[in-house]
């Protein structure tokens, strides 16, 4: 039997937290995975970094007083010993906030914008007038509009469940600055998924995602594919849209590229053809490792945009559940939540 070529990947963790026991669950599932193709003699290249951009990481810094990148330096440096000490066997840890990432982005993204899948429209958003930036929904606080709970998030009530949009926030405020948030208007640039339904129900239905995560998409492909929002306004800690100032790629649209380029960091180092893996009739395998949470992203948005920039998509996604202590999902308040550095301090990984 000839040897396979695979290229493994687990879900990027944020740089701005530590890691815990619900990102090992993945870890160590990933690498249990890798190790038994490397024990059957394939060639088996196992990449992660981390996903380094973004408003929390942004804000994070601001709060400590240092540079983004300082904040990300310091993060990634725990994270890696982490999985040292967790004997998680990368090939390759990176950084979105890499070189390579930077050019494989702006890539994909002039590919998908030659292609027509990229359009921009107006949109009206919450605005921290005195921050003087866009506020996510997790950034405005206010009164539930449905219960009247008081300090609930942009999006949803945590005690009625009600979810709505974050102009329905009765005395929002922004969690920044505390200041009444008001609505502003600004150029947004959309990745046009509507545009691959036909290939991505093909794709969805191939046999490349478990059958729970197939019925899932079922679902949103009956409420209808949206445009997705990829461009954020300054301040924002990312990557610029290609001749587009003030304007950054959203954090989730260089995020999946970002497997690429710490592979692509390693095919540098290894001389391992990274086009070989990744050209549109490869005979190379990829799998990506994620949590149930960020199957959305994994499974249209990702595979989408590599169809649209002409690379390979993958042959499957691997997704699991949260992790549970005494069935409930580890959590700060319940006092269940177990970072990897204690575990260290106490137990053998
Ligand atoms: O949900 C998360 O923790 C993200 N940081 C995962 C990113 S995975 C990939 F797409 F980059
Ligand atoms: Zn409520």
């Amino acid at each position: 039997m000839t040897s396979r070529k695979i290229l493994v990947t687990s879900a990027l963790p944020y740089a701005n937290g530590e890691i815990h026991l619900g990102h090992l669950l993945e870890y160590i599932q990933t690498d249990i995975w890798v190790r038994f193709q490397k024990m059957m003699g394939n060639e088996c290249h196992y990449v992660c970094a981390d996903d380094a951009h973004g408003t929390p990481i942004m804000l994070k810094a601001n709060e400590l007083g240092i540079t983004p990148e300082a904040l990300i330096k310091d993060v990634s440096e725990r994270h890696q010993a982490d999985f040292k000490d967790f004997f998680i066997g990368f090939s390759q840890y990176h950084s979105t906030h890499s070189h390579e990432n930077k050019t494989i982005s702006a890539d994909i993204y002039n590919q998908l914008n030659a292609a027509g899948y990229i359009k921009t429209r107006t949109i009206s958003q919450a605005f921290d007038p005195e921050k003087q930036m866009f506020l996510p929904d997790r950034f405005i606080k206010g009164d539930c509009p449905k219960c009247g709970a008081v300090e609930q998030y942009g999006d949803n009530c945590e005690v009625c469940g009600a979810t709505y949009s974050s102009t329905e926030l009765n005395n929002a405020k922004s969690a920044i600055s505390g200041a009444t948030p008001i609505t502003k208007d600004s150029e947004h640039y959309f990745f046009d998924l509507p545009q691959f339904e036909a290939q991505l129900k093909e794709w969805t239905n191939a046999g490349h995602l478990q059958d729970e995560v197939s019925n899932k998409l079922a679902e949103w492909f009956e409420q209808g594919l949206k445009q997705w929002d990829i461009s954020r306004d300054a301040p924002y800690f990312g990557f610029q849209i290609p001749g587009v100032e003030g304007k950054y790629f959203y954090v989730w649209l260089d995020a999946p590229i970002g497997y690429m380029a710490s592979f692509k960091k390693l095919c540098n180092e290894q001389a391992i053809d990274f086009d070989e893996y990744f050209n549109k009739d490869s005979k190379t395998e990829l799998y990506h490792f994620i949590g149930k949470d960020i199957v959305y992203f994994h499974a249209l948005f990702w595979p989408a945009m590599l169809m649209g920039s002409n690379y390979r998509t993958p042959n499957a996604i691997f997704a699991h559940g949260f992790l549970t202590v005494n069935g409930q999902k580890m959590s700060k308040s319940r006092g269940t939540f177990i970072q990897a550095r204690t575990y260290l301090e106490s137990l053998n990984p």
